[in-house]
């Protein structure tokens, strides 16, 4: 039988497919020296209602401050956002009660067990016990529900914080990188909890994660961040269709193929068992001709399909390219303008 609890949110007001907007989001936080640290840099990006989104992007790209935002931890300084139909932060309240959310690691008390932590939690949200022991259940902490919180391994951990998030019944999800740190098995759970939660659960989630396989998984969806700025927001599929197909090298030249080719401006990453994989949008044979002009003959050649991230790492590529471009542009034009008198 469906829960009750997980259908009992509202859904009033006209059905909005897209759940969540932001748009030219800006947010630079003080330094402690004085200056001012740009975490957002004209964010935008779309969460449409039923998606399961990947926040992906590398440290320090700004992925969480957005979360912040969105959950109104942190306040933007300029640029719009807006959730279920609402202006953020102006209805935060109201919106509040409709998200779930695990930022950097939920806080527990150690000394309780994994259900006293969560009836507390469960009080400030004045729900019953019955569905605090129905989201243990669903994660998969049933049994060692009574255990105490510090007895817990990382996955256990980490799927207390989803059971804490599940607990305010949300329609939207908000999980700041559930993977980090666990085993294959427990991403495998965590997987398949997000995608339960996501087909069952008619839950929209927000994922922000390292583990591209993962995502390229589970996500439908995949904003990738960099330098505070979203480079990329589209469905997986458009993604990967879209993104370099993969040529493989193999053999014991690999490493001198690696240095060729990185200075022939193609994405290459190492791989295991002597492969070398170049993301290229034409044809192999053209990574062939520049190794084969400079007398770099591999074993085997194959190509494959692009994966997540073959196209991670090629949209960071471009993202890269066009702001050292606009850089080399401002630097020219800053030189080229008469000093004032
Ligand atoms: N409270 C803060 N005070 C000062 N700077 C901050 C603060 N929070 C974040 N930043 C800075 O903002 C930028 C974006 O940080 P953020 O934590 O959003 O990145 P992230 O994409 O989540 O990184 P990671 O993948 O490492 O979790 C970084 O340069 C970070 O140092
Ligand atoms: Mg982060």
């Amino acid at each position: 039988m469906r829960s009750r609890v997980f259908f009992a949110y509202s859904r009033e007001g006209p059905a909005v497919s897209e759940l969540v907007r932001f748009d030219g989001v800006v947010k630079k936080f003080r330094t402690p020296r004085g200056g001012r640290q740009t975490a957002l840099d004209g964010f935008s990006m779309t969460i449409p209602r039923g998606s399961l989104v990947g926040l992906l992007g590398p440290n320090g790209s700004g992925k969480t401050t957005a979360l912040k935002v969105l959950l109104g931890l942190v306040r933007a300084d300029q640029g719009t956002l807006r959730a279920f139909g609402h202006d953020l932060p102006r209805d935060q309240r109201f919106v509040a009660r409709k998200m779930g959310a695990i930022i950097e690691g939920p806080a527990f008390t150690p000394s309780l067990t994994g259900h006293h932590n969560l009836r507390l939690l469960g009080e400030l949200h004045g729900v019953k016990k019955r569905l605090v022991d129905e989201v243990l259940d669903l994660v998969g902490l049933a049994e060692a529900a009574h255990r105490s919180y510090s007895g817990y391994s990382l996955g256990m951990k980490q799927r207390l914080g989803v059971a804490a998030a599940l607990l305010p019944s949300p329609e939207l999800l908000v999980l700041d990188e559930p993977m980090n740190g666990l085993d294959p098995e427990a991403v495998r759970d965590m997987r398949e909890l997000l995608v339960r939660l996501q087909r069952e659960r008619e839950m929209t989630v927000v994922v922000s994660s390292h583990i591209l396989a993962e995502v390229e998984l589970v996500c439908d969806r995949v904003t990738i961040v960099r330098h505070g700025r979203v480079i990329c927001d589209d469905s997986v599929e458009t993604l990967l269709a879209r993104g370099p197909a993969r040529t493989v090298l193999r053999g014991p030249e690999v490493s001198s193929a690696r240095e060729l080719l990185d200075a022939h401006g193609y994405s290459v990453i190492p791989a295991a068992g002597s492969e070398l994989h170049v993301s290229t949008s034409g044809p192999s044979s053209e990574v062939l001709r520049v190794l084969a002009e400079h007398g770099v003959f591999p074993d085997e050649i194959r190509r494959e399909k692009a994966s997540l991230e073959d196209a991670y790492i090629e949209a960071v590529r471009k993202a890269d390219e066009e702001r050292a471009q606009i850089v080399d542009t401002n630097k020219l034009s800053t030189r080229g303008r008469p000093h004032a008198s």
